[in-house]
């Protein structure tokens, strides 16, 4: 196995095809599903209305406000869901990736639900259907309640998995007569690590001296929180499975950010840093959910840190996907920390002994941009075939950012995502088992980390203006095309 991963390896980074640049959505198999997403925070506003109570997201943007727009408002979309859906249907999406926010359905975080949030969320389910929009629904994108947060600190809990399991009930029971595809978590790697080692995540916990928060120990809450979320999707999905997937004949997943890391250089440190890297950041997910453990390196290099799996739990976890949901932006260079670090990382990374950075040295934090590199989504969709079985993959995020200033020209987001598709071809007919790819985002939404400064949408959103009026951008123009069997040479 070693040997095999190390030649994939040396293969990824001798390997450099260009992703198919001239191709039409015929070339794809005629049920893959082609949308755009959001989230319920970043999009929906209206977070005090209507019985909703906050989330660990409503707290943490809040703290970390950048500008002074307020993040509570969003895109309106709580109040404008028919209009965007009309956007929807326009673009021509087959489906439409949502999350529901938890404190709006369940404001305690248990017990009574609230009709008005379970209105709101029947009311866009069939809004969608009417249009022939397939719902994809997220059950947890970050915004765990913040009274669950205030009451046992979340995922922090073993109680969680239980309100957690009960939440996703409410969800299956009320809306599974019309929604097939169930996300369990989004990004449970990034909510890790970013939220309790970095601490630049919701709910902004770590320890002295790598951040500013007061709380927190970064030595072992992100590998806590790892083990809870994965035994709250092992849970949610036994339950689906157990009670409503013969009924309700949908699917149930979990999803992932997943760059393509690649080594600095050929150099052989650099390459097996690479390799722990995947691991840790991957397979510290992928591993328990296909093999029922963590990777072994994992458990080397965290010790006494990383929780063991019951036998249990290696059961509850071991094949709880009938598909993995991929966030792809870009590629990360990957460093052997031994061998030319240029800062002391914190607990998880000096764990793992890697730096990574984007490979473009000019890809500054104001100007924000990925780095435009499909390839690595392909190479990602190549590991997981090698590694992980070939599971059913949805692609549930990949997208371009820019700032404000860019508005609705958006050329480059157009050959972003062009040259992304393309890629996912290649991986296609390479025999990936991928069925859908989803733009993030349908339109300019509340970003963590950037605020309302970052836009990522196919349609702008002047959030100056009264009614956050919707504009396409040339990438919607060029998405829609697609989508209506037009040639993608741009
Ligand atoms: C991943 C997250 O799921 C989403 O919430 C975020 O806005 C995008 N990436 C872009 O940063």
């Amino acid at each position: 196995m070693q040997r095999r991963l190390m030649m994939l390896f040396l293969w990824f980074g001798l390997l450099n095809l260009v992703a198919a640049d001239e191709y039409n959505r015929n070339d794809f198999p005629p049920e893959f599903v082609f949308g755009a997403s959001t989230s319920a925070y970043q999009v929906e506003g209206a977070a005090l209305q209507d019985g909703r109570t906050p989330s660990i997201y409503d707290t943490f943007a809040h703290q970390s406000r950048n500008g002074t727009l307020n993040p509570d408002v969003a895109c309106d979309q709580y109040h404008k869901y028919k209009e965007d859906v009309q956007l929807m249907a326009e673009t021509g999406l087959d489906a439409y990736r949502f999350s529901i926010s938890w404190s709006r359905l369940i404001p305690n975080g248990r017990g009574s639900i609230n009709p008005k949030g379970l209105k709101y969320y029947n009311n866009l389910i069939n809004e969608l259907i009417k249009h022939g929009i397939k719902p994809h629904v997220t059950l947890l994108h970050t915004d765990v309640p913040q009274v669950l947060e205030d009451e046992y600190e979340g995922f922090l809990n073993r109680r969680i998995i239980e309100d957690f399991t009960a939440y996703v009930d409410v969800c299956f029971r009320e809306f599974g007569d019309r929604v097939r595809y169930w996300t369990t978590l989004n990004e449970p790697n990034i909510f890790a690590f970013g939220g309790y080692d970095i601490g630049n995540f919701p709910p902004g916990r770590c320890s002295p001296p790598f951040g500013n928060c007061s709380r927190g120990n970064s030595t072992t809450e992100p590998y806590i929180a790892a083990h809870l979320l994965l035994l709250a999707h092992g849970s949610a999905v036994r339950l689906y499975k157990d009670k409503y997937q013969a009924k309700q004949l949908g699917f149930v997943g979990i999803n992932l950010l997943c760059y393509h890391f690649s080594p600095i250089t050929n150099t052989r440190e650099h390459i097996i840093a690479t390799r722990r890297t995947y691991d840790f950041l991957i397979g510290w997910f992928m591993h328990p959910l296909t093999y029922g453990d963590y990777p072994e390196i994992m458990k080397k290099n965290a010790g006494r840190k990383i929780p063991i799996f019951t036998e249990k739990e290696s059961k509850l976890v071991k094949g709880s996907f009938d598909f993995i949901g991929i966030n792809y932006y870009s590629v990360m260079e990957t460093n052997d920390y031994s061998i030319g670090l240029s800062k002391y990382p914190r607990d998880f990374f000096a764990d793992i002994g890697v730096e990574w950075k984007y490979s473009d040295p000019s890809v500054l934090p104001d100007e924000f941009m990925f780095p435009n590199e499909p390839w690595g989504l392909e190479r990602v969709l190549e590991y997981f075939k090698d590694v992980y079985q070939n599971p059913l993959i949805f692609i549930h995020e990949n997208g371009q950012v820019a700032k404000h200033s860019t508005a609705t020209n958006d050329q480059f987001r157009v050959e972003y995502i062009q040259s992304h598709i393309g890629s996912l071809l290649n991986a296609v007919r390479n025999g990936s088992d991928t069925r859908g790819y989803f733009v993030w985002s349908l339109m300019d939404v509340y970003e963590l980390l950037y605020g309302f400064k970052s836009t990522f949408g196919l349609y702008h959103v002047d959030f100056n203006s009264p009614n956050l009026t919707r504009q396409p951008k040339l990438s919607q123009k060029w998405y829609s095309g697609f989508l209506k069997g037009k040639n993608t040479t741009t």
